[in-house]
């Protein structure tokens, strides 16, 4: 039934969506479909979607219903393009997608991905549209063969679901409990892709912090990266981390693990600590400083990114400039912010909110020019010219087959250009070492050595 035809896989969100799109993509090629790059090409157009802020709602029904009008690909063995949506939009709404999607066939949910061949079967067949959803606890399914888009680096979700509820959140409510993995699987696992020369591992979890607290009674995330680090992979990273539950165990090991790189995501999503207590994060600002001051005492030279949430209901010009002082003074390497976005059925939802959205955006923009501003402070500050840095090489620039693109251990975007006659691919999924020539603002130049 799938031999000959082909899929396209499109994501929009997070690091587990592009976890379970390589899955999907092992899924579908082990059933004889062959993955393109364009919708346009594809007899099977699969969306993977993430439901946490409305930007990628409305990115997925405006995809969707614009693809309504464009021709099948030449070919074709049906005669029809097969829209399928699942990840985090797909377990929420279910139903309701294909009511207001006429030209999608088939819904999935984040818990059972391994229903999309037959639901695709029945469309195709039968010309059903259904979805397909399992509710209730989260489980681990990670035994789908996975395409992954890099063979050299790997994403393993250690904990899937989440407990927190923060309550502009809509995570715990459509990933369910959170659930964690054994860690003699986690091991196995690691060791796996290690033996098949992937290089980086990224352990994944909505908070990797409290790994364990199911399954042993204590969070054992530090022993998580023992194991891990003593296979001998090149590098782990991880995310995300809630601050309420990083550990002084966990810190102690940006010191004395090899491999473990350089980097923390840590989202405060707030300076203010009545927003905070609003936001049900669970830590003090004073504790949050406490943490990255004792992060940069074992490890000075540690890249730190963070998430912040700008225009929670409720929040005043005070509240917005004490998280303005946060991210100034913490220096940040990279910054998400975000735009408070309404989640209907999170506790937010319901609070009064009633700050003029031009005011919101003006305070959005004071912080993005800040952090631009620090972002590039800190690359010059951190990457003095004539230091050598090991580079993992993605691949080749976008624009240049010469000049190799690839990761430093700070996760900072290293261009160099590569020997003549060779060109950039040749080195993809290798660690070399570049003397940095330039910092800019979002990359640095250097010399392959
Ligand atoms: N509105 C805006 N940002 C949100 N995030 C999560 N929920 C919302 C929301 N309702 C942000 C948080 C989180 C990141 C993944 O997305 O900053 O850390
Ligand atoms: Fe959402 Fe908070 Fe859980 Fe992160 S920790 S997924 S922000 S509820």
């Amino acid at each position: 039934m799938f031999e000959n035809t082909t899929f396209c896989i499109t994501t929009f969100g997070c690091q587990m969506n592009k976890h379970d799109a390589e899955r999907l993509s092992g899924l579908m090629s082990s059933l004889g479909s062959v993955p393109v790059q364009t919708n346009a090409e594809a007899d099977f157009s699969i969306f993977v979607t993430c439901c946490v802020r409305e930007k990628a709602d409305e990115r997925l029904m405006g995809t969707v219903a614009t693809m309504k009008n464009d021709p099948v690909r030449p070919g074709s063995p049906f005669g029809k393009r097969f829209v399928a949506i699942g990840g985090c939009i797909g377990q929420r709404d279910g139903q309701k997608l294909l009511d207001q999607l006429e030209n999608a066939d088939v819904v999935f949910g984040t818990h059972n991905m391994e229903a999309l061949p037959h639901l695709l079967q029945e469309a195709i067949e039968g010309g059903m549209r259904r979805a397909e959803l399992v509710d209730g606890r989260a489980e681990f399914h990670d035994d789908l063969p996975e395409d992954r888009e890099h063979p050299w680096a790997a994403w393993l979700p250690i904990t899937v679901g989440c407990n927190n509820f923060c309550t502009y959140c809509i995570v715990p409510y459509v990933r369910g409990r959170e659930l964690s993995r054994p860690i003699e699987e986690i091991a196995q696992q690691a060791q796996a892709y290690v033996d098949a020369g992937v290089k980086e591992i990224t352990l994944l979890g909505q908070n990797v912090n409290s790994y364990g607290r199911d399954l042993y009674g204590e969070p054992r995330f530090a022993q998580v990266l023992d194991v891990v680090s003593k296979t001998g992979v090149e590098r782990i990273r991880f995310a995300t981390s809630h601050p309420k539950d990083l550990t002084d165990e966990v810190i102690e090991r940006f010191a004395t693990l090899p491999n473990l790189m350089p980097a923390l995501h840590l989202p405060a999503q707030s300076g203010s600590n009545r927003i905070l207590k609003a936001m049900n994060r669970r830590y003090t600002v004073e504790h949050y400083r406490e943490l990255i001051e004792k992060l940069r005492k074992v490890c000075p030279d540690i890249a730190l990114s963070t998430d912040i949430i700008v225009g929670f209901p409720g929040e005043t010009e005070e509240d917005f400039q004490a998280t303005y002082d946060l991210v100034n003074e913490v220096g940040y390497n990279q910054v998400f912010t975000f735009i408070y976005s309404k989640r209907e059925g999170t506790p937010a939802a319901e609070m009064q909110d009633d700050t003029p959205r031009e005011v919101i955006q003006e305070r959005f923009d004071r912080l993005v020019d800040l952090v631009q501003r620090n972002a590039e402070r800190l690359n010059l500050e951190q990457n003095q010219a004539g230091v050598v840095l090991p580079v993992l090489v993605t691949g080749a620039s976008k624009n240049d087959p010469s000049i190799l693109a690839g990761k430093s251990p700070r996760n900072q975007t290293v261009h160099a250009r590569v020997p003549q006659g060779m060109s950039a691919s040749d080195f993809a999924g290798s660690i070399v070492d570049i003397r940095i020539d330039e910092a800019h603002t979002w990359y640095l130049w250097g010399t392959m050595l």
